[in-house]
């Protein structure tokens, strides 16, 4: 089974996507990573952020091993990581490069140890659209702008980053216009996409809703 979860950032996709992950025991795949690698690479070597070239050529260096040492860095997820992955992200080079690898990965899914699992969970803003067109069930998470902010405030906050909530607001603001204003791959919901708002469901009540959907169609 292949689930794909796309939406706009802290719209509750990556919780929705690692619970369901466990519940069908499939293997989880959080495409955003690929982009914050790219993006935060960039920024560590100094590069442009606005060269498409420079940008595409990391995208085809990046290896599976050195995304994951990458992930360790404090910025990958700060708003360094978020903002950097959200303007290399809108280069078509740059997506081009990183779509098969993303594709091949419904073909073998693995867990994080390596096994082979029965299929997989994707969360971003393209995979039921463009990375698995195919995929069994697509859904597409939103929130209000000012409930994702608060949401990505309080896990900056219980991570000790060092920020502000009108930072935050207007740096989401800035990364939603992007993400969905860019030629390429924009982020909108799939033609058959589930939609859920969970502005006003906490995290038990998003991923209820979302397994009832699941065995309904089943
Ligand atoms: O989900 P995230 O916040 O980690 O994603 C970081 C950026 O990567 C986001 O602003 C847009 C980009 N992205 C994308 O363009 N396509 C995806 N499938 C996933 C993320």
């Amino acid at each position: 089974m292949i689930i794909t979860i796309d939406g706009p950032a802290a719209a509750g996709k990556g919780t929705l996507a690692a619970a369901l992950a466990k519940h069908y025991k499939l293997a989880y795949f959080d495409t955003g990573m690929v982009y914050r690698a790219v993006g935060l690479q960039m920024v560590l070597q100094k590069l442009d952020l606005t060269d498409e070239s420079a940008a595409e050529k990391v995208a085809k260096q990046l290896t599976f091993t050195q995304m994951m040492e990458l992930s360790r860095h404090p910025d990958f997820r700060s708003d360094v990581g978020g903002q950097a992955a959200s303007k290399v992200s809108a280069f078509p080079k740059v997506r081009a490069a990183l779509l098969k690898m993303q594709q091949d990965f419904s073909l073998n899914p693995v867990f994080a140890d390596g096994t082979p699992a029965n299929g997989a969970v994707y969360d971003g803003r393209d995979t039921g659209t463009v990375v698995c067109p195919h995929a069994d069930i697509k859904f597409f998470v939103t929130a209000s702008m000012e409930v994702r902010a608060e949401r990505r405030y309080k896990e900056f906050v219980a991570k000790g980053i060092n920020t502000t909530y009108e930072k935050v607001l207007q740096d989401m603001t800035e990364r939603d216009k992007r993400d969905s204003e860019r030629a390429t791959a924009p982020l909108k919901p799939a033609e058959n996409a589930v939609m859920m708002d969970t502005s006003a469901m906490n995290s038990e009540q998003e991923i209820a809703a979302a397994i009832k959907i699941i065995e309904e169609r089943k």
